[in-house]
């Protein structure tokens, strides 16, 4: 019988969600009935996260009661650190991060569970967990002291504050926080599918996000950031994008990494907000470099993929690039900080997927030889 074959999935429905969702054809994104713009005008990522997991924002009492929880969580065990400290320098960040989350697993006796109770207390954690062992990670490779957490400060603050080892300024603490609230939530993306998925075996909650993070490090999803980073500094100047992009286009299979989307045809949402931040930063700072070359980019791609008669936009990876850029974040750190965010989206689809599990299992055709005749070893 002829079988339908939707490559990389695309247009399968998995589930019904409740958590996000995206409208490609209007660019439009909402997480649980609110306007993305919104929530990165007004909200911060713990609002943002505890309206992922809860359904809807919280009030004073409720978002100082999560703070209250998550504080404690911060911390790090000590064999992470020593896990680091065992890598070599030139170890891709995501390498680390992903070991840090498999360790975690292993460290803790209570770690099996799937009800509703122990995957809650093991987001918690792993929320509050994330921003720490990334910002270790990035000291213990320089060479660097640990900066232990401050349990007063937010996520996004103690991140910027455990790498630099000095308090953000509320404008870079601003910054940062729109930024994880555009990051935190996507629908069914590559690393939330593949943590659905393994999470579908019920298996841990740890082993699940180990495999979204696995998932995320890709240059074809998170790893976008660092790629499109590593594009601007390889082509140096606006006047040098244009011979950039038309000369990649030409290779087969060329991309321009931080364009493109599966779903929005028309416009990313998140990167028109982080094409606004990066303006920002770069009248503030003086630094407008990274983001002429990132407007000249967009022109560009703009001119040559309507000749083939394509519309191929900046998507949430494009702006972010030169956003960490100027906020002085090391280039390899931005997919970390992309899981930073989305660990609060991943735990939103493991608590949806366990409360209401089906094993995901779905089929390929077989395309390959039939009715050969097996010859012994000697014979081939
Ligand atoms: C995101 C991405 C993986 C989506 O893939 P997809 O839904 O399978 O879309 P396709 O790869 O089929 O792309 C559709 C068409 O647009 C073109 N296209 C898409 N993204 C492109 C890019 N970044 N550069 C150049 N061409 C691109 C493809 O060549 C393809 O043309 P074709 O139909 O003639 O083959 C893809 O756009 C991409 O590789 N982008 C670069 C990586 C990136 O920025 N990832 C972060 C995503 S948030």
């Amino acid at each position: 019988m002829e079988q339908t074959i939707y490559r990389g999935l695309e247009g399968v429905h998995i589930d019904t969600t409740t958590i996000s969702r995206i409208d490609g054809q209007r660019g439009e994104l909402i997480y649980r009935g609110y306007d993305i713009r919104e929530l990165a005008d007004k909200a911060s990522f713990e609002e943002v996260a505890y309206l992922l997991w809860h359904d809807d924002l919280p009030d004073r009492a409720q978002l100082d009661a999560f703070h209250a929880e998550l504080a404690p969580n911060f911390t790090v065990p000590e064999p992470v650190f020593e896990a680091f400290r065992s890598m070599p320098a030139a170890t891709h960040p995501m390498h680390a991060i992903r070991t840090a989350v498999s360790l975690l697993g292993a460290l803790d006796p209570e770690a099996e569970g799937v009800d509703d109770a122990n995957v809650h207390r093991i987001g918690l954690k792993l929320l509050a967990q994330f921003a720490t062992f990334t910002a270790a990670y990035a000291r213990i490779r320089d060479g660097k002291d640990v900066i232990a957490p401050d349990p007063e400060l937010s996520v996004a603050a103690n991140f910027l504050y455990m790498l630099n080892g000095e308090p953000p300024t509320p404008a870079a603490t601003r910054v940062m926080d729109v930024a994880l609230v555009l990051h935190a939530e996507h629908g069914s993306n590559a690393s939330a599918f593949v943590g659905r998925a393994t999470a579908s075996t019920l298996t841990d909650v740890y082993s699940a996000i180990t495999a979204a993070v696995a998932a995320l490090k890709g240059p074809l999803h998170g790893g976008a950031n660092i790629g499109v980073m590593q594009a601007l500094e390889e082509i140096g100047s606006v006047e040098a994008v244009d011979g950039y992009v038309v000369d990649t286009l030409a290779r087969p299979n060329g991309r321009v990494m931080g364009f493109g989307h599966r779903v929005y045809k028309v416009v990313d949402p998140r990167a028109l907000i982080l094409k606004d931040v990066a303006k920002h930063l770069a009248e503030e700072s003086g630094d407008s470099k990274w983001f002429e070359m990132s407007l000249e980019m967009e022109r560009v791609m703009d001119r040559e993929m309507a000749k083939r008669g394509k519309q191929v936009k900046p998507n949430v990876d494009f702006f972010s690039a030169s956003v960490y850029r100027m906020l002085g974040l090391p280039r390899d750190m931005y997919t970390p900080i992309f899981a930073v965010s989305r660990i609060s989206g991943w735990m939103a689809h493991l608590y949806e997927q366990y409360a209401n599990n089906r094993i995901m299992r779905p089929r390929l055709t077989y395309d390959g030889p039939l009715g050969r005749t097996f010859r012994p070893i000697e014979q081939r």
